[in-house]
């Protein structure tokens, strides 16, 4: 017996998603994937989790097994207001809540703020797993045009021009799919454009601790900290499985997203929480990072010097200063998803950059790179692997 007719109308009308179907060859033997997101397993902190489950169960005891407040778990809340002030952003601890990743954020936004057929401006291309996020509570995408520096400044003043705009995703730093960072000018002017027209912004902030060259930026949130709700997450600097994300976010917008998160799971994992807040407090992210992103700058460089070495000199691609990915982008008309099928019969799999636009006829020339998952030799491979099946299409 079927259930179809059982779907809600919002459900019927998501895609299914593709790119799963696209990545399920992904985990076929002798694979070489560039296509993950993930971080890497050796970024993990395995060496301090026995020290900082039992620092847990004999500070907290019952407490950290016990329901907690939706806000999110109170040390935690503390610590992550002076780990915030380290990247620039003043908060207190009620002005933050914590969620299960920033994906639990992200779901409660568009819970909270879109009504079907509301206008969200997003970049082209943006962040899959927001889309995803987002879709199911029917907005209008409104396309935002990027280059190598991110958002076009000029391309959100005209759409806020056009009135009628929910609010605006974008994530500044080291973004997924592209690698790219909003430069500080940019920044200014897009928090003058917001604040000027009353806008709301959601920055999504997972990678700006994984910078391997060049200076920090402030976050947006900084510069217009009244229109900003900032989203980030402990997926890339402890452990992804443990779901810590939080937000800081303007008092009403805040007090709505509680409400909705307490609908879906009454809050995050009370040890889990427990677990973050020891690792930041305990001064073990400080000590790990360096770790992590010197893991990362090699694999990086690897990628980007096998690029340099092989790639055809009509093909461009960033050259981001962190994060985990590289986008590039063929000439015009030049299809990757049909050259990725080639790729996998070479054993390398990458995701094909059109995932990531709203609109399905753009960004078929392009295709996102994953470093973080393999060594550097294996990349260096990898992407000869990928030159030699370009210059065979072409
Ligand atoms: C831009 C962006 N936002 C949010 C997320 C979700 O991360 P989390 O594990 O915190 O839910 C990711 C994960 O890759 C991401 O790339």
């Amino acid at each position: 017996m079927g259930f179809d007719n059982l779907l809600a109308g919002r459900t019927r009308a998501m895609d299914i998603n593709v790119i799963r179907e696209i990545l399920k060859v992904v985990s076929q033997p002798g694979m070489v994937s560039l296509a993950g997101g993930i971080p890497a397993p050796e970024s993990f902190p395995l060496e301090i989790m026995h020290d900082l489950t039992s620092t847990v169960i004999d500070k907290y005891a019952s407490k950290a097994f016990q329901y907690d407040p939706t806000e999110g778990f109170e040390p935690l809340r503390e610590t992550l207001v002076d780990y915030l002030k380290s990247k620039g952003i003043k908060s207190n601890k009620e002005e933050i809540l914590v969620a299960s990743g920033s994906q639990g954020v992200l779901d409660a936004i568009g819970k909270v703020l879109i009504s079907k057929g509301d206008k969200v401006a997003v970049e082209a291309p943006t962040y899959l797993g927001a889309l995803q996020a987002f879709t199911p509570y029917e907005p209008q995408y409104i396309r935002l045009a990027t280059d190598d520096n991110g958002l076009i400044p000029r391309s959100l003043e005209k759409v806020l021009d056009g009135g009628g705009i929910k609010f605006i995703y974008l994530v500044p730093t080291f973004q997924n799919p592209t690698g790219r960072t909003i430069p500080l000018e940019r920044r200014r002017e897009i928090a003058a454009i917001i604040i000027r027209h009353d806008a709301l912004l959601i920055e999504d902030d997972p990678y700006s601790s994984l910078r391997y060259r060049g200076n920090e930026m402030p976050t947006i949130q900084s510069l217009a900290p009244a229109n900003v709700v900032y989203i980030s997450t402990l997926s890339k600097v402890f452990a992804p499985g443990l779901r810590i994300g939080f937000c800081v976010a303007p008092a009403l917008i805040r007090k709505w997203l509680v409400i909705v998160k307490q609908g879906t799971d009454l809050h995050s994992s009370t040890f889990n929480q427990a677990l973050a807040a020891e690792y930041i407090s305990g001064g073990f992210l400080a000590r790990h990072l360096p770790k992590i992103i010197n893991l990362y700058r090699p694999k990086q460089e690897a990628m980007l010097s096998a690029l340099d070495k092989s790639f055809p000199a009509d093909f461009n691609w960033s050259r981001p200063e962190g994060g985990m990915f590289i986008w590039v982008e063929g000439p015009a008309g030049f299809d990757m998803e049909t050259l990725y099928w080639k790729a996998v019969e070479k054993k390398v799999a990458y995701v094909p950059g059109k995932y990531f636009y709203t609109d399905p006829a753009e960004g078929i020339e392009t295709m996102r790179l994953n470093f973080t998952m393999i060594d550097e030799e294996t990349i260096d491979r990898a992407i000869s692997t990928l030159a030699e099946v370009i210059k065979q299409e072409l």
